[in-house]
């Protein structure tokens, strides 16, 4: 696996892999790598002749009180799992190649980004949708691997691509989870043993009320009975728990297509997301 952090030889390397017209899967990522993201390199193995990662921990995304300067970052580890996965590349660029005229956010996530977390983290898709796109501009793959845990970026890059016209498959990969149901992240690190065992109430709360929902259960009841769980286990604050559409994301009354239950809140100082499927029975 070659690790290359200039854009030039980027270039050269990815025209190396596209000759014969092999085509190029990528999986972007932050870094801090589990078996979350090596699921996604997984599907890219097995979409693509050749996979390329990146790591980035892209500034744009993260709000002023956010956890930039803490964010994990062990980059020898993550480059062993990627290689002993097969990926041919690994993009490391620093934040003056990313942003050389500093690192702002210049493009703006389309309707996708609205309400929910781009409620409660103001700026934060704009900064994934000017980084993703930059990064998909300097990639050009064939196919790219999204994770559905972050379910509204999955929707926002979705767009992203739609509106640019980019000739860019999205793939969404079903999130993965340690064997309490927590969904993996790179954020459960900063858990605390105590805070670890109250994370496992929130997939059990969506879960149930998601399973209630699906029954026919009120929605509104529904919800408010995750709330109470997740409030009752020491999440505060709880920013969302609220039923989308599972393809607009537009908020849903009653549940006639299918549906995504989706949640954010905070136990002590992490914010942990999740979200999962909800489909009448
Ligand atoms: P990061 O949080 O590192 O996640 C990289 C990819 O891994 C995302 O597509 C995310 O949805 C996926 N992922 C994370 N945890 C997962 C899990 N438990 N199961 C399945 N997939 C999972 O998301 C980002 O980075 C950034 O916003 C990025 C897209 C790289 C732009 O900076």
């Amino acid at each position: 696996m070659q690790i290359i952090r200039e854009p030039d030889a980027l270039e050269s390397a990815l025209a190396d892999l596209r000759e014969g017209g092999r085509t190029i899967a990528f999986v972007p990522t932050m870094g801090a790598l589990h078996a979350g993201h090596m699921a996604l390199v997984a599907e890219a193995r097995a979409r693509a002749d050749h996979v390329v990662a990146s790591i980035f921990v892209n500034p744009t995304q993260f709000g002023a009180n956010e956890d930039l300067s803490t964010y994990p970052r062990r980059e020898a580890g993550d480059a062993a799992m990627l290689e002993a996965e097969g990926v041919a590349i690994l993009w490391a660029p620093d934040t003056a190649i990313m942003y050389p005229d500093g690192p702002e956010a210049t493009l703006r996530a389309g309707s996708a980004a609205e309400g929910l977390d781009g409620e409660s983290r103001p700026g934060h898709f704009d900064g994934v949708a000017t980084v993703v796109a930059r990064l998909f501009d300097q990639v050009r793959p064939d196919v790219a691997l999204f994770g559905e845990k972050d379910y509204q970026q999955l929707a926002v890059i979705r767009q992203l691509v739609a509106e640019l016209g980019l000739p860019i498959e999205i793939i969404g990969v079903p999130t993965q989870r340690d064997a309490d149901g927590l969904a993996l992240s790179s954020r459960n690190a900063y858990l605390s043993d105590d805070e670890r065992i109250a994370a496992r109430v929130l997939p059990r709360a969506l879960g149930d009320s998601a399973r209630d929902i699906a029954r026919g259960c009120a929605i509104d009841e529904a919800l408010e009975k995750a709330r109470r769980r997740l409030a009752d286990a020491g999440f505060d604050p709880i920013d969302y728990v609220a039923l989308r559409d599972a393809e607009t994301l537009q908020p849903v009354t009653a549940l006639e297509r299918p549906a995504r239950l989706l949640a954010a809140a905070r136990i002590g100082r992490t914010r942990l997301i999740d979200n999962l499927p909800v489909t009448p029975d």
